[in-house]
This record gives structure tokens, C-alpha cells and sequence, in this order.
């Protein structure tokens, strides 16, 4: 089934005519800007950003082997699941599917908009059940929420419910891999070809460190980006940001090397962990943190906070009674959280 973008749209956006700002509007080369009522003094940012952050899209696309009209940039990946809920849903009237436990600001976000959503429990092991997430589909479900590796259970959803969602449903898709990095399988930005309904979240909050500067990527195809782009704040991506997280990009290297140490503590630490009393189990995790569970979770949350180290306590959350999730520190952190641990 190839879902008709231009339908999925929200009615009143299919005529709309974008804020055109005065960068959009001038192409070329010039010496002197009159257009858009700068301060002339230098100051390092006193002239706008590029509303199309040009040069950091060339560079996303080229590391992701994508075309750049297949990529929106937002300020957080946030940004881009405000901007999709927006797009797609009509309040009161469209519902989400979010597949649960998972990353609260789905949820959160499609309720600022007004917007039902229906939950659907996760397996007992964190995986997607074929059925339950097929079933509660109707004609108002835009969108699916799906998050691989899943925030906070730390396991990759399997990939043929995925592929018979994508293939079934007629609204959009959307794989949050915001911890892909840290995944031994592939991203999903491989199947954008394949899929017309397929969008892929990605960020630069986790491997690649720049969590302060707020960067979200979305991969899908062009005419979802196009609809992206109609209705963003004209300058959502900062001066600073763009130079940022350019100059981060150009060093794949580092990313890799830190990506790489991480992994090898999350080992140690699940073996550390493995030999502690008070902890029951250790999820397996594909992604920059270990979800744990505990005889009591909320007291050893509550002693480790005491001893200076704050990990979160996701012992309210469906499935994940008496479990803290917690996040891959250096060597000394890892080795604090262990001495402490091991004391209580
Ligand atoms: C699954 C998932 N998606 C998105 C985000 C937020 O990403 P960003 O910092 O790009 O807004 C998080 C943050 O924890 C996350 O866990």
C-alpha cells in the first residue's frame, strides 16, 4: 500500500503559502544585505542563519547516503514530532499509535495538540506483538510511534513487524533511532526508497555529544519533508548550531572512537552489575544505557541520589516496575556507580 502523502496532510495546510523570509527570497552572491533589517555591525551572528541550513544538510546527507531533499533538520528531534503531529493530525479527531513502554514526549506532545492516542503494550519481552499493533488501527490513525533501539527498554524492535506495518498501514511510520549508534543492526534510513510512509528520527543528543546544542534529523521522503519545511519556523536552526555541529560532523572519527568506549563500559558494567545482590536482572541493551530491575528500585534510586550519582527511576512505567534505567558514564563514573552499588 503506498499512502497518498497529499491525503495524510492535513486539509487546511495543502494550500498554504509559506512565510517566505528575505534569505529565502535572495539567491546568489552579494556584498551589501538590505533585506532583512540586520544590524550592519559585525558581531558573529548578526545576520540571519540559512533558513535551509544548506551546507549542514550536504553534510548529513553525505554521511547518510541520502539526497538532501530526503532530510529535515530540527531543533531536537522534539522539534521534528511536534512538527509531524502538526502536519498530520487534526486535533480532537486523528489518533497515534504509540507502542509502549517507550520515549515519553510522543505521548506528551501529541496531547499538547490535542491528539488521541491510542497505547499498545509492548511483549513481556519489548517487542512489538503483530496483532495488538495492528489492530487498533481506523481511518483517523495518522501516525505510529516506534522507537528501535527503544527508550527505555534498550532492545531493537523487530524488523518484519516492522516491515508489515510499513507495508500495511496507511498512515506514516515513525522509527525513532534516536540510539542507533549504539545498535549492532542497521538503520532503517536504508528502506526510505522502499517506503514512502517510513520516517526516521535521528539526533545529535546522544552519540555524537551534542545534546546542549539541540539537533534532530528526519529522513523520509521528499514530499513529507517538503511538508516539514512549509510549516517550520522560518530560522528554527541557529547560526551557532549550524557552525557546531558542522564542525562535529567532520569528525566521524571521534563519534566512532567515543561510541566504541561506551559499548565496551556497558559491558563491564553489566557484568559488574551481574554479581550485585539487590540487582534481579539486566536487560540486554543496543543502545547508550541498561535498563535494571531491582528487589526496590525506588529506594536504591533514592540511597544512589544520596551518594551524588542520579540515574532515572522508570519503576512507574507500564512493564518496567522496580526498574532504573541507567545511563553509560565514563570508566570513573561507571566505577563510582559500582563502589556505591555494591555497598547498599
Ligand atoms: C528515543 C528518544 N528520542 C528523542 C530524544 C530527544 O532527542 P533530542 O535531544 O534530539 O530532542 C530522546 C532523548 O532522550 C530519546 O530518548
Amino acid at each position: 500500500m503506498i499512502p497518498d502523502i497529499s491525503k495524510l496532510l492535513r486539509p487546511h495546510l495543502k494550500n498554504l503559502k509559506p512565510y517566505s523570509s528575505a534569505r529565502d527570497e535572495f539567491a546568489g552572491e552579494a556584498q551589501i544585505f538590505m533585506d532583512a533589517n540586520e544590524n550592519p555591525f559585525a558581531t558573529g551572528y548578526n545576520r540571519y542563519p540559512d533558513p535551509h541550513q544548506k551546507k549542514l544538510k550536504q553534510k548529513i546527507a553525505s554521511i547518510q547516503h541520502v539526497s538532501e531533499d530526503q532530510l529535515f533538520i530540527g531543533h531536537g528531534s522534539d522539534e521534528v514530532i511536534d512538527l509531524l503531529l502538526r502536519a498530520f493530525c487534526v486535533p480532537t479527531i486523528d489518533e497515534v499509535i504509540i507502542a509502549e513502554p517507550t520515549y515519553g514526549m510522543y505521548q506528551v506532545s501529541a496531547r499538547i495538540n490535542d491528539i488521541k492516542v491510542k497505547p499498545v503494550k509492548l511483549t513481556a519481552s519489548f517487542d512489538l506483538d503483530k496483532e495488538c499493533i495492528l489492530s487498533p488501527i481506523s481511518a483517523h490513525t495518522k501516525l505510529i510511534f516506534l522507537c528501535s533501539p527503544n527508550n527505555p527498554t534498550g532492545n531493537i524492535l523487530n524488523p518484519d513487524t516492522i516491515h508489515t506495518l510499513l507495508k500495511n498501514f496507511n498512515g506514516l511510520v515513525l522509527i525513532d533511532e534516536a540510539y542507533i549508534d549504539f545498535a549492532s543492526s542497521p538503520s532503517w534510513v536504508t528502506e526510505l526508497g522502499r517506503y514512502k510512509n517510513l520516517v526516521v528520527l535521528q539526533t545529535l543528543s546522544k552519540a555524537w555529544g551534542l545534546a546542549g546544542l539541540r539537533l534532530g534529523m528526519c529522513f523520509a521522503d521528499s514530499t513529507i519533508i517538503s511538508v516539514l519545511n512549509k510549516i517550520k519556523l522560518p530560522y528554527n536552526i541557529s547560526e551557532p548550531q549550524q557552525q557546531a555541529a558542522l564542525k562535529a560532523l567532520h569528525d566521524v572519527k571521534k563519534k566512532e572512537r567515543e561510541v566504541k568506549k561506551i559499548l565496551a563500559q556497558r559491558q563491564w558494567l553489566t557484568e559488574k552489575m551481574n554479581d550485585i545482590k539487590i540487582i534481579n536482572h539486566i536487560y540486554p541493551s543496543e543502545a547508550n544505557f541498561l535498563l535494571v530491575k531491582m528487589t526496590d528500585a525506588r529506594a536504591v534510586y533514592q540511597k544512589l541520589l544520596a551518594g551524588g550519582i542520579v540515574v532515572r527511576d522508570r519503576s512507574k512505567v507500564v512493564l518496567c516496575q522496580n526498574c532504573l534505567r541507567i545511563t553509560v558514564g565514563t570508566t570513573e563514573e561507571n566505577e563510582a556507580l559500582i563502589t556505591l552499588l555494591k555497598k547498599l
